[in-house]
């Protein structure tokens, strides 16, 4: 079940956010130590009967990351008071004892969800404790926080240990959590939580409804649901889930594509054996600390000394790089009509690597400049291309080249003044593509097109790449939209 936590400062906004988002989950949670003080205590009755979803009541304690400023009693009390208002589970922490609430909600058959929170670590105690509460009847609730992705994994493995408990909820919170809060059903948990403003950028781990349901579908996950994702660190940030997810139910399959953050690519492999994963994709930092786990590698792999992709090949892990093919994609035609066969590649880094060994491998002669000399003479050696000053090249520039081809950050967002040929004069006949994609059009290709170049824009590389994974993942061709 996917659980909405209405985390709003009044019961009408509450009200709101459930109505706008009641077709994407199950039931909601009402925290009512955030509404501020002035509300209504009859209104505040009055709302789980307007939902028609069940509705949790809960009212956290500040020491627990609520809110709420009065006495034990006073809260005590006002749980008390709304045990009759169609309130359909009531959620009390580990160490409240003695309160009656219990007795209240057992006469009244509502379920006590019995919560404890570890802001820091998965605690050591964690199965124990869960079992404990188990045994008094109630269900029990663990938010905890792995704090690397071997935690997470235990999390995983902790589902067998805890099977014995028919219901419990388990969240894992933060970044390294969000696997676990999309795929609740493969920890056991009863359900997962997400808020209406989401947060998962802030490093929270929380999701939108939107994105649990449409998105990544979490409810309807299985064991039988075949698992892809990616890997890196951040990760949260990453586009690769949007083209893949929509990708994999237009064609109907039962699978689903998660980030997954990554400090240890040993854990993530352990992992993905474990899982029975077909494939992943791999981002930053990740892309060479794979090599070593991979049976079976690319020619492409081998060049660029760096994988974006790994599949399932027998026993093997084959490593593969899509990034190559997605950045020929756009240019393939020009390319191979003889259009393009002078290129001046700016950077030398990760993605240069990539893009320069393509154009060595489709005969286009290279010209690397990048502001640390070295490498681009470097990068230069290894691909047979040419190396050049920045400075130097501008002066002594007599042919233009057909291709010019932008691989560093300058420009990216939230820099996006920035230009990584200043003093270049385009004459309006070169083809020039940005690897950047956020913004779409950065401040190179704007003066590019300006001068009437041809522009080729990072998102199509992105889209290109993705759509590629997607075959080498699944075997069939990314759906038409
Ligand atoms: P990626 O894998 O994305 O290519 P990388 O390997 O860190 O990342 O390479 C970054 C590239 O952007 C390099 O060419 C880098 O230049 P240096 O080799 O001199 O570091 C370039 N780059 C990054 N920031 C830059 C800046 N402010 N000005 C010019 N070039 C920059």
């Amino acid at each position: 079940m996917i659980c909405l936590s209405l985390t709003e400062k009044n019961l009408e906004e509450n009200l709101l956010q459930y109505q706008k988002n009641r077709g994407l989950i199950d039931l909601a949670e009402l925290r009512i130590d955030l509404l501020d003080a002035s509300y209504n205590i009859d209104a505040l009755k009055r709302f789980p009967s307007i939902c028609d979803k069940p509705v949790i009541l809960a009212c956290r304690r500040k020491r627990d990351g609520g809110s709420f400023s009065g006495s034990e009693r006073s809260r005590v009390q006002l749980m008390k008071k709304l045990l009759d208002s169609g309130f359909r589970y009531l959620d009390l922490e580990e160490d409240l004892t003695g309160s009656g609430l219990e007795q209240l909600a057992a006469a009244r058959s509502i379920p006590v969800i019995r919560s404890f929170q570890d802001t820091e670590q998965i605690p050591a105690d964690l199965f124990k404790r869960m079992m404990k509460i188990h045994e008094q009847g109630e269900i029990p609730k663990a938010s905890v926080t792995p704090q690397s992705f071997a935690d997470v994994f235990t999390l995983f493995r902790g589902r067998e240990e805890l099977k014995e408990i028919p219901q419990k909820i388990v969240v894992a919170l933060g970044n390294y959590g969000v696997p676990a809060r999309i795929l609740y059903k493969r920890i056991g948990s009863l359900l997962t939580y997400c808020t209406s403003s989401g947060g998962t950028e802030k490093g929270s781990g929380h999701m939108i409804p939107e994105a649990l349901k449409n998105l990544y579908h979490a409810d309807t996950v299985t064991d039988e649901t075949e698992l892809y994702g990616i890997i890196g660190n951040p990760v949260m940030h990453s586009a690769s889930p949007a083209i893949h997810n929509p990708g994999l139910s237009r064609l109907g399959l039962n699978a689903v594509y998660v980030p997954f953050q990554v400090d240890s690519v040993r854990h993530f492999f352990s992992f993905a054996e474990w899982a029975d994963m077909r494939g992943f994709s791999v981002t930053i930092p990740h892309k060479k600390h794979v090599l070593p786990y991979l049976g079976n590698i690319t020619r492409e792999v081998k060049q660029i000394g760096s994988c974006n992709t790994v599949v399932r090949s027998g026993k093997l892990w084959k490593g593969i790089n899509t990034d190559y093919y997605g950045f020929l994609h756009p240019i393939q035609e020009d390319i191979e009509s003889g259009v393009v066969k002078k290129a001046l590649v700016i950077g030398a880094g990760g993605a240069a690597r990539a893009v320069v060994w393509a154009l060595r491998n489709f005969g286009c002669s290279v010209t690397i400049v990048n502001r640390t000399f070295e490498r681009a003479q470097q990068l230069a050696a290894e691909t047979g291309s040419a190396a050049i000053e920045i400075d130097r090249y501008l002066q002594n520039l007599d042919r233009h080249p057909d291709l010019i081809v932008q691989t560093t950050s300058v420009g990216m967002e939230p820099y996006i003044d920035g230009d990584p040929l200043p003093g270049y004069q385009f004459n309006g006949e070169e083809i020039v593509y940005d690897l950047i994609y956020a913004p779409k059009m950065t401040r190179i290709l704007n003066r590019a097109g300006q001068a009437g170049c041809r522009i080729v824009f990072g998102y199509e590389m992105l889209y290109a790449q993705g759509i590629q994974q997607f075959k080498s993942f699944t075997g069939r061709d990314y759906p038409q939209f």
